[in-house]
C-alpha cells in the first residue's frame, strides 16, 4: 500500500550517535526530518554539517537546539512544527510525523553511595536524568497525539541499553531512566491500540555503540572490552546498524510490532561469554 502523505520523523537527540544516523537514514528514504538536540560552540560547527547531508539528500532539517525536557521550549518546538506543516498543507500535501525516536543522552553518571555525599546522587541529579532520559518521551507524545500530529502508520522508538536490567557502578541513575523508559513504552503502546490509533511504541536496545555518550561512561573502557569480547559478530554496535533498523521497522507490515524491546546488537545481549 502505498502513503502517500508527507512524512517527517521528530528526533530527539538528533545532531549525534544513533539520533543522527537515523536522520540521515530516513532523510536518504524521503523522510523530513524535525530535529531536536542540545549543542553549544564547538558542537555547533557539526550540526550544521549534519543539517547540510539532510539537505544534499533532497530532504529538510528543521532542527531546534533546546533542552527537550522543557515543557515551554516543548511548545514553542512543537508550535514552530505546525507552522511548517500549514506550509505543506496550504500546497496541497498531507504532513504528518510518522516516526518519533527519543535518542536523548543526558545523565548523572555517579553511584547512589559515596563516601563524600557529594559525589553521590541527589534528589535533583536523579530527578533531572529521570525528566530528560525516560519522562520527556511521554510528554512529546501527549502533545504529538493531542496535536494531531501521529496518525496512523506512526511509530514511536526510545532508545534503551542493556543497562537497564544490568549494574555498572556509575551507571544507577541512567539505569533507572532506562526502566522507566521501557515501562513508559509499554504504557503508550497499550493507551495508543486501544484508543484505536493506528499508532505503535517500541524500545531499541541497543549493543554497546561508540559515540559522545558512551565515552562519558567511566567504565566505558571494560564496557567496549566486554562488548567486543561477547558480540558474536566480532564488532560492536554501529549507530548505522540502529538506523538501518528503524527505517525497516518504519516499513509497511509491521503494524502488529508493539511494545516490544527489540534488540540491535548483533547478539550481544543474548550472549553469555
Ligand atoms: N552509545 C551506546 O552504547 C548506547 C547503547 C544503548 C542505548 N543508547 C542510548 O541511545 C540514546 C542515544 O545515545 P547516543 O549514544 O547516540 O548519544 P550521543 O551523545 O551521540 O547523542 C545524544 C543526543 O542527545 C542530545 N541531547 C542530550 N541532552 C539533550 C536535551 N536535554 N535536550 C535535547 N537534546 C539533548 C544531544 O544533543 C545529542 O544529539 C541514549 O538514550 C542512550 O542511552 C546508547
Amino acid at each position: 500500500m502505498t502513503d502517500d502523505r508527507e512524512r517527517w520523523a521528530l528526533i530527539l537527540g538528533a545532531s549525534s550517535g544513533m539520533g543522527e544516523a537515523s536522520a540521515l537514514t530516513l532523510a536518504a528514504a524521503g523522510y523530513r526530518i524535525c530535529g531536536i538536540h542540545l549543542d553549544f560552540r564547538a558542537a555547533l560547527a557539526h550540526v550544521e554539517q549534519v543539517k547540510a547531508k539532510i539537505a544534499a539528500a533532497g530532504s529538510e532539517a528543521l532542527y531546534l537546539n533546546m533542552n527537550a525536557a522543557d515543557d515551554d521550549r516543548r511548545a514553542t518546538a512543537l508550535a514552530t512544527l505546525r507552522e511548517r506543516f500549514d506550509r505543506s498543507r496550504a500546497d496541497g500535501r498531507h504532513p504528518y510525523v510518522r516516526v518519533v525516536m527519543h535518542s536523548l543522552a543526558f545523565g548523572s553518571l555517579i553511584p547512589f553511595l559515596a563516601e563524600d555525599p557529594k559525589a553521590g546522587v541527589d534528589r535533583k541529579k536523579m530527578e533531572m536524568t529521570q525528566d530528560v532520559m525516560a519522562n520527556s518521551l511521554v510528554y512529546w507524545v501527549q502533545d504529538l497525539w493531542g496535536g494531531g500530529f501521529l496518525e496512523p502508520g506512526s511509530k514511536i522508538y526510545a532508545m534503551t541499553s542493556e543497562g537497564s536490567s544490568r549494574v555498572v557502578p556509575s551507571y544507577g541513575v541512567v539505569s533507572s531512566a532506562k526502566a522507566a523508559l521501557e515501562s513508559h513504552i509499554r504504557q503508550l503502546a497499550m493507551e495508543l491500540a486501544k484508543l484505536g490509533t493506528g499508532v505503535t511504541a517500541n524500545s531499541i536496545r541497543a549493543g554497546v555503540t561508540l559515540t559522545p555518550a558512551l565515552m562519558k561512561i567511566p567504565e566505558k573502557d571494560a564496557i567496549i572490552a566486554s562488548a567486543t569480547k561477547r558480540n558474536p559478530t566480532g564488532r560492536m554496535t554501529t549507530p548505522q546498524d540502529v538506523a538501518n533498523t528503524i527505517l525497516a521497522l518504519s516499513g509497511e507490515g509491521t503494524e502488529f510490532i508493539n511494545g516490544e524491546i527489540i534488540g540491535v546488537d548483533g547478539g550481544e545481549f543474548v550472549t553469555g561469554s
